[in-house]
């Protein structure tokens, strides 16, 4: 068996910002609200005539990963692109990407959706496949454009979300490299699938001028059942993760848990008995960029120089579905 390695890392956040002040005089809210329950200050939201959708965005992060991967785009031989809403329903929004890169061998292509999961499921996957020598060279990607199904006139949830891409390459290791995805655990609580929703728009419930009208096209969510769910699924997941690998967090340097919200990260930490300080937080900046904001907050500590080769990193994800997820790697 082959391991696998994070060869380069690559992020992208749209230009415009969007911030708490802003968002008060569109819907009833404020600053002090917003920073006291999830510590966000502002996010990115994307400009579609600067292609800031999906694949725009990701053609950024992408193309920074792959160079700091010290590749050509022909290199790489899969993509995968974990995505809620992608740019189009078909054809994939991985083969768009392969495009705005130029890579012409005709690599794999495919798309993931886990909700804000769906990029600790990409890495799984790609995982696998250089493990057992079908590929030594895969893009993964995780993008969103969240603005697209926020409802700007719910201020439950439109407080929450940002826009943004975070991509890694990950690598076949050379036979005396020490860095290694360690393991991984995915799961999915189907018992839950209302929590956080947006039912209208695909073959099941086509969008109708009825749906338009009552703006039942955007998503809804019940906030305080997915932060229960979430806060036990991460830190459960964490657990098992080092249990069974025999480790326990003093052998973790850093800890890089979905950045949904602040309450929810440091609720998470508290559970693991992890050090604030070994914890990775952006969300203050970024908001939450669902499956982007693992691969875009790793990107930072990496160019920032917080996190090293040779240190052991820890990823946590939850999201619709109720889909979650944990890997532990050697970077
Ligand atoms: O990737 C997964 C994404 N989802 C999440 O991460 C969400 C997880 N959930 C949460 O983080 C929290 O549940 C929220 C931040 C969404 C809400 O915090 P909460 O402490 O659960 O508040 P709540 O929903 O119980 O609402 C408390 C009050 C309500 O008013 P009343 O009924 O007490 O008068 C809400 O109407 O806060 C009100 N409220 C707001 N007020 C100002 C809800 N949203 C806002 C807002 N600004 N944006």
């Amino acid at each position: 068996m082959y391991q696998s390695k994070i060869t380069g890392t690559g992020k992208y956040h749209p230009e415009k910002v969007l911030t708490n002040d802003d968002l008060s005089k569109m819907v009833d809210t404020s600053d002090e609200w917003i920073i006291q329950r999830t510590g966000i200050k502002e996010r990115r939201q994307s400009d579609l005539t600067k292609d800031e959708f999906p694949s725009g965005m990701a053609y950024h992060s992408a193309k920074e990963a792959i160079e700091n991967a010290g590749l050509e785009p022909n290199d790489i031989e899969m993509i995968v692109f974990s995505v809620t809403l992608p740019d189009m329903l078909f054809p994939n929004t991985a083969s768009c990407l392969q495009d705005k890169l130029g890579i012409t061998n005709k690599c794999a292509c495919i798309d993931v959706n886990a909700a804000c999961t769906g990029w600790v499921y990409g890495m799984t996957m790609a995982n696998s496949l250089i493990q057992t020598g079908v590929y030594k060279n895969i893009l993964v990607v995780g993008t969103e454009m969240t603005s697209t199904f926020n409802n700007w006139e719910d201020r439950s949830t439109c407080v929450l979300f940002g826009d943004g891409s975070g991509s890694v390459v990950l690598s076949r290791a050379d036979d005396n490299d020490t860095a290694k995805i360690y393991d991984s655990v995915l799961s999915s609580d189907s018992s839950k699938l209302d929590a956080l929703i947006l039912p209208n728009g695909g073959s099941k419930s086509p969008v109708t001028a009825e749906i338009l009208e009552k703006r039942e096209q955007y998503m809804s969510m019940d906030g305080q059942v997915i932060f229960k769910n979430a806060v036990k699924t991460m830190s459960s997941h964490c657990a098992t993760l080092l249990k069974r690998n025999n480790l326990t967090l003093d052998d973790i340097d850093w800890f890089i848990p979905h950045q949904a919200n602040l309450r929810i990260i440091e609720t998470t930490g508290q559970l693991l008995k992890c050090p604030p300080e070994k914890v990775i937080v952006n969300v203050e900046k970024y908001a939450n960029t669902s499956s982007a904001s693992i691969p875009a907050a790793l990107h930072e500590a990496v160019i920032d120089g917080r996190i090293k080769r040779g240190q052991k990193l820890l990823f946590a994800a939850f999201g619709a579905g109720l889909t979650s997820g944990a890997m532990l790697l050697e970077f």
